[in-house]
């Protein structure tokens, strides 16, 4: 499905590209990367009405489509905190709908770290103690490197970054306990990071442990 929308938009980028007589044939690949201006209205499909009518009061629908294709508990929490903390004007009735669209069309249904079966790593890890050589493994299971990793930013902050920023921070342990439990946005850009409240506080401790000696 998005590979038609995108043979569709790429389509009409060449129409327009012709139409304004550009001399594209000879630098065709360069002329592909400049995207048209952004349309400012969501995707048509059931729901998208109450975006448009909902979401674009306070800011763009980039908000939106630049966020990562995430599960539904990432939208719920993202409409929720617009709702709550932004006052944005949904009514209860409309979260579900609303929170359904955005899963169909900017995040997805399920991933792969999650479909891992929920038993065994946990089990191991409970069994095994706090041992930071496990957050590896942890971060794994809860899909946490699809966003982050050891040295580079990808999407979240890289997790030496982080290690560096709480360096002399005795509360470090529990700001990155919380950071999971509940995720979050605003302290290293816009982003917002979803909540991960199915991770043990056995397997946070271990995931802080390993996160704040990396070096
Ligand atoms: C009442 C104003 C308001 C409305 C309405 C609103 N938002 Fe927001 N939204 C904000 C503010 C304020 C921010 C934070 C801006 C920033 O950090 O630059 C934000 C940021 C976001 C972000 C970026 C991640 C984050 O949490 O900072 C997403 C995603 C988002 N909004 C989605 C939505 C969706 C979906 C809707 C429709 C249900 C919506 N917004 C409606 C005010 C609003
Ligand atoms: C969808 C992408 C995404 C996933 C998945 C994700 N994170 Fe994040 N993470 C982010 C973003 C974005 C930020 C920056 C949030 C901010 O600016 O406050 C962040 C920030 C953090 C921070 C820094 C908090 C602070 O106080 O500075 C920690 C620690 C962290 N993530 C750990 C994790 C762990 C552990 C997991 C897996 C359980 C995980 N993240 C999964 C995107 C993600």
């Amino acid at each position: 499905m998005s590979y038609k929308g995108f043979t569709r938009e790429f389509g009409a980028l060449l129409v327009a590209a012709g139409l304004t007589g550009m001399m594209v044939y000879a630098h065709a690949a360069e002329v592909a990367i400049q995207l048209p201006p952004e349309v400012n209205s969501f995707k048509q499909d059931v729901g998208a009405e109450i975006a448009n009518a909902q979401c674009l009061i306070c800011h763009s629908v980039e908000y939106i489509t630049t966020q990562p294709k995430m599960l539904r508990p990432f939208w719920k929490a993202g409409v929720q905190k617009m709702q709550q903390k932004y006052g944005a004007p949904i009514s209860d009735a409309q979260v579900e709908p609303l929170v359904d669209y955005l899963v169909k069309n900017y995040g997805v249904v399920t991933n792969a770290p999650g479909a891992v079966s929920p038993g065994t790593a946990s089990q191991a890890s409970a069994d095994s103690g706090k041992n930071p050589a496990d957050g590896p493994g942890i971060a794994t299971k809860y899909g946490c490197l699809v966003c982050h990793n050891v040295s580079a930013k990808v999407i979240g902050p890289a997790y030496r970054d982080i290690a560096a920023k709480y360096k002399t921070d005795a509360e470090a342990r529990s700001k990155i306990a919380e950071q999971v439990r509940k995720g979050g946005s605003g302290k290293w850009g816009p982003v917002l990071m979803p909540p991960f409240p199915q991770v043990s506080e056995g397997e946070t401790a271990i995931l802080a442990q390993w996160i704040l000696g990396l070096k």
